[in-house]
Parts: structure tokens; sequence; C-alpha cells
């Protein structure tokens, strides 16, 4: 056992764990021993990642669910119920991307609902029965995006400020019970999901494994991490060296960047 297994083993929940960072989530996590409950939709992908896990020493299962449904948190507590989890990461996401009155009602809410209610919803569950047994972790991923309104990121900028919010929050309220509670801001980071969304890259682009490492080894050491020096200069700056209004025109200026051109 190592201490990271001691402390927050043995199983942990990854909700969006298929590829990118939540995959690297799990691989970090198995790497120190945990046994891993992967959570997402694509079940092949899931199962894929799960016999790399086996071949590192450690149980792995599959749950296929599309956490943007109002009942998907009681379906993964369902499934964690027999198993002694002392950690959950939360990395699923739904980001509608454009104008906010092009995209549709339907798909901001379900984004929503994943990013807020399921997340809420399974943090409440899991953290209830880690208080129960006086230790455990929660590592909520937000987004840079929490600071200031995102224009064409609207909704998903909002919901990431309300993780960011609840993160600091259940930090103070949760630690004297002995369950550590972590927001990551993370900033652009490469993962299949980003590369669709921003072929062409960004400054500060950080390797999935490297936002995992710092976010694991910041877990029980404080309740907000923005990882990458890049992002912790570029958010310094935005929040405390110009005004709220002009972040949010930067941050509106660069999002306009990534939109299709408006066909009239
Ligand atoms: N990548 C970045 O640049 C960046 C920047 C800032 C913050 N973040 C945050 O980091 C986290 C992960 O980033 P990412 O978006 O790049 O994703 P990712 O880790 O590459 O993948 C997203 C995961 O969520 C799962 N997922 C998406 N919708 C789902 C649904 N409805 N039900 C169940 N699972 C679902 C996907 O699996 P399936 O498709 O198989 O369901 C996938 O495993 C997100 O919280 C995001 O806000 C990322």
């Amino acid at each position: 056992m190592t201490p990271f297994s001691q402390r927050y083993g043995p199983w942990a929940v990854v909700a969006g764990a298929s590829e990118g960072l939540g995959a690297a989530f799990a691989k970090g996590l198995a790497r120190r021993g945990l046994s891993v409950l992967l959570v997402a939709r694509r079940v092949d992908k899931l199962q894929g990642l799960a016999d790399e896990l086996r071949g590192l020493g450690v149980q792995a299962q599959v749950l296929a669910v599309d956490l943007s449904h109002p009942t998907a948190a009681e379906h993964v507590l369902t499934a964690a119920q027999p198993l002694d989890v002392g950690l959950l990461v939360f990395n699923a996401a739904l980001a509608p991307r454009g104008r906010f009155l092009e995209l549709s009602v339907q798909e901001q809410c379900a984004a929503l609902e994943l990013n807020g209610g399921t997340l809420l919803a399974l943090t409440h569950g899991l953290a209830q029965r880690m208080a129960a047994a006086k230790r455990g972790g929660v590592v909520l991923m937000s987004s840079l995006t929490a600071f200031q309104g995102s224009p064409f990121l609207a909704t998903y900028g909002a919901t990431k400020s309300f993780i960011l919010s609840l993160a600091e929050a259940l930090w103070f309220e949760l630690g004297p019970v002995g369950v550590d509670v972590l927001g990551v801001c993370a900033g652009a980071t490469r993962t299949p999901n980003f590369e669709r969304s921003a072929p062409n890259g960004a400054p500060g682009l950080l390797e999935p494994e490297q936002v995992v490492e710092e976010a694991l080894a910041a877990l029980g050491t404080r309740p907000l991490l923005i990882p990458g020096g890049f992002n912790r200069a570029a958010s310094f700056a935005l929040r405390r060296l110009i005004s709220r209004r002009a972040a949010v025109r930067i941050m509106g200026q660069e999002g306009q960047k990534l939109l299709p051109p408006r066909v009239d």
C-alpha cells in the first residue's frame, strides 16, 4: 500500500473516465495502488482502459451511464455501494460552445444537469460515506472559465464557477471530518475534446498527465489548484491586474475566434 492508497483507497470513482483527463486520472490512481470504477458512456473505451489498469495490478470495473440524465448519480451510487470508495474524481463535463441564443436550451440544460446536478448528487452521496469512515477525497474538475463570464461558453463557464465555489466551501466543511476536497481550475489541456474544439492549440497547453500529477499532489494541501505556471500567471493577470469587465472582453475575443463563421 502507498500512503496515497491508505488515505484515499482502496477504490476510486472516476466520472468521465473514457479518455483524456479522466483516463489519465484513472491511470495515475492505479499507479498509486487504487482500484477504479470507471464511468462514462462509451463502454468499449472503458473496457480497454479497465484491462490496462488490471495490468498495473489493481481492480477495475466499468459503468456505462449518461451522466447528464437526472438519475445518473443514483446509478453510480448503486454500482459503488459494494466498493470501499475513498476517492471521487468528477471529471466529466458538457461544454456547449457557441452563441447563447443559437445553442439549444436542451443542450445547455443537459450541461447544467451533468456539470451541476449529477456532480452535486454524486459528491453528496460518496462524501457522506467518506465522512462516516472519517477519510477520503473529492477532486472536482473546474476550469479557468470559472473566474469570470466566458462568452460563447456561457453556460459551461457558469457551471464551472458553481463547481469552484462548491469545492472551496466543501474543502472547509469536510476537511475537519477527514475528507479532502480540491477544485482544479484547468487551463488548456491536450484532450480529444480540446483538440476537437481548438485544433490550433492554445498558449500554455498542458498534457493531461501533468494536470493529474499536480492535482493528486495538491489534494489535501489546499482548496484550489490552477495547474501549470503559465495558467497561474495568466489567471493572476486576469483576476488581479485588470478589471473584471476587461477580463470578460478578453475571454469573449478569444472565444469568438473558435466560433464557426456566421452564415447570414
Ligand atoms: N481539456 C481542456 O482544455 C480543459 C480545460 C479546462 C477544464 N477542463 C475540464 O476538465 C474536464 C475534462 O476535460 P475534457 O472535456 O477535455 O474531457 P476528457 O477528460 O477528455 O473527457 C471527458 C470525459 O467525460 C465523459 N463524458 C462526457 N459527457 C458525458 C456524459 N453525458 N455522460 C457520461 N460521461 C460523459 C467522456 O466520455 P464519453 O464520451 O465516453 O461519455 C470523457 O470520458 C472537464 O471537466 C473540463 O471542464 C478541460
